[in-house]
């Protein structure tokens, strides 16, 4: 196989807290009178809590805000958050995902989770996979997150497989950055299948299944 494991995002790629994380800065944002919208939550993806309030205070004018009031006021999304991920179950996780990550297990591949989110293990207790991964690399273990590559490469270190037979799988276009510069090569899947550095663009999470078995890049690229 032209891979021997596959790093998955997490938010946005195995189950759709993208969303969850939409709500909860929607939440705060309207408290603070900043305007957000998709196209803003878009450039969330993938970077870190910290930077993506860093984001939305771009249309803040209120009082400036020190570093305790910033900090306080990631928290206070976070507390959103994690009140939306609380009532999430396996019903939160796809068949199609589902059923794919066991046929790429079935084939022998190593598969692992590459998240910026500091949330990632109480997601994936909550949808049912905790134990399921080999490896889980996620915002507790990072110094840099994405575009920078730091996430994957401690995925692919853990993993014992050198970074050039790793695939990403991303939604986020700073997470195929992310891999590239980590050297891997990249899935797209979502909102970053816009980004022109993505090796495969996939319209369906199933056809990872071909991009695995087959050493043909052409195969999923559309
Ligand atoms: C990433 C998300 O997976 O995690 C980002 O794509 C999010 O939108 C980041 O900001 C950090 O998440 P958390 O759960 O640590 O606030
Ligand atoms: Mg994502």
């Amino acid at each position: 196989m032209r891979y021997k494991a596959i790093i998955f995002d997490l938010d946005g790629v195995i189950c759709h807290t993208d969303r969850y994380h939409y709500l909860a800065w929607k939440g705060l944002a309207d408290k603070l009178g900043v305007y957000f919208d998709e196209e803003i939550n878009n450039r969330l993806r993938g970077v870190s809590r910290m930077d993506s309030l860093e984001i939305i205070l771009e249309r803040y004018h209120g009082e400036e805000l020190s570093q305790t009031n910033k900090e306080e006021l990631a928290d206070e999304k976070n507390e959103i958050y994690k009140q939306i991920l609380k009532r999430m179950t396996s019903d939160d996780l796809s068949p199609v995902v589902k059923n794919t990550l066991d046929m790429l297990r079935e084939k022998g591949m190593k598969l692992a989770i590459g998240s910026s989110s500091k949330n990632a293990r109480l997601i994936l207790k909550q949808i049912g996979l905790l134990n399921y991964f080999d490896v889980i690399s996620d915002g507790t273990n990072i110094t840099y997150s994405k575009p920078n590559p730091e996430v994957f490469i401690k995925a692919a270190y853990e993993l014992d497989i050198s970074p050039s037979e790793c695939l990403v799988v991303e939604d986020a276009v700073t997470g195929v950055e992310a891999a590239k510069a980590g050297g891997m090569d990249c899935a797209a899947i979502g909102n970053a299948v816009t980004s022109q550095s993505a090796d495969y663009k996939l319209i369906d999470f199933s056809e990872l299944l071909n991009v695995a078995s087959l050493d043909n890049r052409n195969i999923a690229i559309r």
